[in-house]
């Protein structure tokens, strides 16, 4: 059986006691699926709470950021570089079509971020939007996001999602995700597919039971 990833984005959203919450609601269910991967991506400011309440909670997860700084450390005002990043995760998402439409991030800059996250011993996932999508050297997982399913509920097909990812397969890709509009009612047709290893949920990590559903349906 293939391991199954869920990679949890938040976006800028939560605070620290709505994270505690989150986690005390989400712990009154079971978790003891072994071939599923949760990677928890809350924003800066939450991950060492995270980390303390996956500790606490005695959850096999993983914690990734949402972005990181192009740069190394250094004279860089406002931005969060990988060696901080890595004191408290594993993963980190890469070049998020919300981040290409909000803060003009380029190719370019999505490949400096890609190999600062290599060199500080990070995993990038790096976000596509389509087939045509640079993918910088080094890159192993690859998040299908179609910009018109995310935080529709209009999701893609699980056939075009594997489609594309299967495209990413052949080039060596080794984990392919699908993120946009991902619910415990539509998970299990994604995950069906052979080049999809696991999803990228927004919205629906958001909700305790909501994300307790897709984990369930994974
Ligand atoms: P969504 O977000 O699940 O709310 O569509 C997915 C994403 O943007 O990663």
């Amino acid at each position: 059986m293939k391991s199954t990833y869920i990679i949890a984005n938040w976006k800028s959203n939560k605070t620290v006691s709505e994270a505690r919450q989150w986690f005390s609601q989400i712990s009154n269910d079971q978790y003891s699926i072994t071939n599923t991967q949760v990677v928890l991506c809350p924003s800066f400011p939450l991950l060492s709470v995270c980390k303390e309440l996956i500790n606490k909670y005695s959850l096999s997860w993983k914690l990734g950021a949402q972005d990181i700084s192009p740069f190394p450390s250094g004279k860089y005002t406002g931005e969060v570089n990988a060696i901080q990043v890595k004191e408290f995760a594993d993963y980190v998402i890469v070049g998020h079509s919300e981040r290409r439409q909000h803060f003009g991030e380029t190719d370019d800059v999505i490949t400096q971020k890609v190999k600062q996250a290599i060199s500080a011993g990070l995993t990038p996932i790096l976000c596509v939007q389509g087939k045509d999508t640079p993918v910088p050297e080094g890159v192993k997982i690859i998040a299908y996001e179609p910009i018109f399913a995310i935080g529709t509920g209009n999701a893609d097909t699980p056939q075009d999602a594997e489609d594309v990812l299967s495209f990413f397969k052949g080039k060596g890709i080794e984990i392919g995700i699908y993120g946009g509009s991902v619910t415990g009612d539509n998970i299990a047709g994604f995950l069906s597919q052979p080049s999809i290893d696991g999803v990228l949920p927004g919205t629906a990590s958001l909700d305790p039971s909501a994300f307790s559903s897709l984990i369930a349906h994974a």
